[in-house]
């Protein structure tokens, strides 16, 4: 098996104390709230492969479809001939982007850039295989607090699939739309999938399905943290919450203490007390509209070249191309 270039820059010591950091922050602060990255430890990426399977979880089939029907007007626009992809993972979506550059002529090299170095290991190899003569560089690193690793080769299109934008708090996410502006030269571009807002019943149902699968996926969070900080969390005292918040246009994940509970986390050297009914966010994913996303795209320098949606009208893509 042949193993493709990686280059890191990001440990996993830094990533453990990113972490902590955020774990004393977020414990200490009121509301209590936790960053989305405590959610995927090996069992969570399996939860959340689950919940990509189901019925009520429709933003991962809508922008499939999105990406499948449009790729090659994609590709036109971008007129890349290298797709760097953040948070690339298992890179399941990336051949549908790589066949549209391919077929248009233009496909040169891929950049698959992610905080897990296995989930790079895993995924390249196929992709070298299946692109005879594509030039794959991988990069491990946190895109959120540094896309200075992204490298300058080529003229490229960055792709930010599987709507995760809309994890960023508002300011976290105009810092990420400024720096990336400023990561590109005029004429790159930028593909952004962004989950669209729509009834309440639709949205709460694909965070808080039938089968309970996003709720263990929401609990096992407390696991990671019992795990990796020794914290004593009692999983049977917290409720799962799916909330939709209008006023943001996101959706909330939280964590709902049944009863008041004391909490030790020796890691942290820190105690930590929840009264009944007290909730801690664990996760936020903002729903958009295309004025939305065109006018913070336009604040960080993009202009809004294109615009894709699957045939539902549920998810979109959109293209920016730096100014
Ligand atoms: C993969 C982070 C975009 O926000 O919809 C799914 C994660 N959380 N169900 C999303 C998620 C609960 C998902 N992202």
């Amino acid at each position: 098996m042949s193993l493709p270039a990686l280059d890191i820059h990001l440990t996993a010591d830094d990533a453990d104390a990113a972490l902590r950091r955020d774990a004393r922050r977020g414990l200490t602060s009121s509301p209590k709230v936790l960053t989305p990255q405590w959610l995927y430890d090996a069992r969570g990426s399996e939860l959340f492969e689950q919940i990509t399977a189901l019925p009520e979880y429709y933003p991962f089939t809508a922008e499939r479809e999105a990406l499948t029907g449009n790729a090659d007007a994609i590709a036109r626009i971008a007129d890349a001939d290298t797709l760097v992809e953040l948070g690339s993972g298992s890179s399941s979506k990336t051949p549908v982007l790589l066949d549209a550059m391919r077929d248009a002529g233009t496909l040169a090299r891929y950049i698959p850039v992610d905080v897990s170095p296995s989930a790079l290991e895993e995924a390249v190899p196929g992709l070298i295989e299946a692109y005879p003569g594509l030039d794959v560089h991988g990069v491990v690193a946190d895109f959120t607090q540094d896309l200075r690793s992204v490298p300058r080769d080529g003229r490229r299109l960055v792709a930010l699939l599987g709507g995760t934008l809309g994890n960023f708090e508002p300011a976290d996410r105009q810092h990420f739309l400024e720096a990336l502006a400023d990561a590109l030269d005029p004429g790159e571009a930028f593909l952004v999938g962004t989950d669209l807002v729509k009834d309440e019943a639709t949205l709460v149902a694909a965070y808080d399905d039938s089968s309970g699968v996003t709720a263990a996926f929401n609990l096992n969070v407390l696991a990671v943290l019992n795990r990796v900080l020794g914290a004593d969390f009692d999983r049977s005292g917290f409720d799962h919450l799916a909330v939709w918040v209008p006023q943001a246009g996101r959706i909330e994940m939280r964590l709902r203490a049944r009863r008041p509970m004391h909490v030790r986390v020796p890691e942290l050297d820190l105690e930590v007390d929840f009264a009944e009914g007290e909730e801690m966010r664990t996760e936020i994913s903002t729903k958009f509209t295309r004025e939305r996303i065109r006018g913070e795209l336009a604040a960080a320098g993009f202009s809004h070249d294109g615009w894709f949606t699957d045939p539902q009208g549920r998810f979109a893509l959109s293209l920016a191309v730096r100014r």
